[in-house]
């Protein structure tokens, strides 16, 4: 690790006092935090059965919602998880949740759906009888800007973020284990976040991120198919094709990453995210002018989808 460089994580948000006194949506109350509970026979903490979605409230307005809620409403279908919700109810819970905060913006939300409670500590989808429970996070949070600066340092890790026939890269489970097995190698590689492969060994994702590289004027991510469907990975490509920069969604090695320009993070969080090195190796010379493009022409974006100035 290069003792200089400051360790960071993805999601590192500026500290917020007011968030120690925030109010959460539990199941359609709207409570102080130390009172917002769920059941320790609840699905979700028992066995991580449940789909969540990271959402960020600008200018009043939840920035991509239709997105999110199809990629929401899509998990919820395959696992067969009934939210008990429509789309309209869900963001005029989150709309309530705001206002009982009296958040308009630089606000993250985390909307949770598990199979809620079950009738038995055991793992059959049957046991839960009483569900779902919806749980609605919504912070105060804007990134450090020293993610900025100094960028994320990237290791190498075994773990795979694999095929859709063990569990499919496009769910957003509660259960983050398989990631976080990859964080903790990147860790112990003194890295702030893991650079995952797929099962072919081509270069895929992050552990929560999106990945994408730089190289001779083109933005390369991989194929897709091994990694979570980011709204801000699509959104990168649309702008990309939108602004004439060339954008390709192929397979790609750890030789090409080594030995990008400039290389990238994708997330609702953080928008984009630059990359300081990859196990060790420094990425470009340092100077980000891709970056520096797409992360403008997406504040853009931003601004034009929540009526901001
Ligand atoms: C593993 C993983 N990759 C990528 C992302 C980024 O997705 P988005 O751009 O929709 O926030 C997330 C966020 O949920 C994630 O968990």
């Amino acid at each position: 690790m290069n003792a200089t460089t400051p360790s960071h994580t993805t999601h590192e948000a500026s500290e917020d006092a007011r968030n120690n006194d925030i109010k959460i949506y539990v199941n359609g109350e709207i409570v102080h935090r130390d009172e917002a509970k769920v059941s320790v026979y609840d699905s979700g903490f028992m066995l991580g059965d449940g789909m969540w979605e990271g959402l960020r409230l600008y200018n009043g307005k939840w920035a991509f919602f239709d997105e999110h809620m199809d990629r929401f409403f899509n998990s919820c279908k395959t696992v067969s998880l009934d939210v008990g919700m429509t789309k309209e109810e869900i963001l005029d819970a989150l709309n309530r949740t705001a206002a009982a905060n009296g958040m308009t913006t630089d606000v993250h939300c985390r909307l949770m759906c598990t199979r809620g409670k079950k009738d038995k500590p055991f793992q059959h989808p049957g046991l839960s009888r009483s569900g779902p429970t919806v749980v609605m996070i919504l912070e105060h949070s804007k990134p450090v800007d020293s993610l900025q600066s100094a960028g994320i340092r990237l290791a190498t890790v075994a773990q795979v973020r694999g095929l859709p026939t063990s569990q499919d890269p496009k769910l957003n489970s509660h259960s983050k284990l398989n990631c976080i097995i990859a964080c903790l190698q990147a860790e112990a590689a003194g890295a702030d976040e893991a650079l995952m492969l797929d099962p072919h060994g081509f270069v895929n994702t992050t552990n929560a991120c999106n990945f994408f590289i730089v190289r001779r004027g083109e933005v390369w991510t991989s194929t897709g198919d091994y990694c979570m469907n980011g709204i801000t990975r699509q959104k990168v490509i649309d702008l990309c094709r939108a602004n004439d920069i060339p954008v390709f969604e192929k397979n790609f090695s750890l030789y090409e990453a080594y030995g990008a320009d400039e290389a990238f993070l994708t997330g609702t969080f953080g928008a984009q995210t630059p990359v300081a090195s990859i196990d060790g190796k420094t990425i470009g010379n340092g100077e980000r002018p891709m970056i520096q493009r797409i992360r403008q022409l997406y504040k853009e974006l931003i601004q034009r989808e929540t009526g901001g100035n």
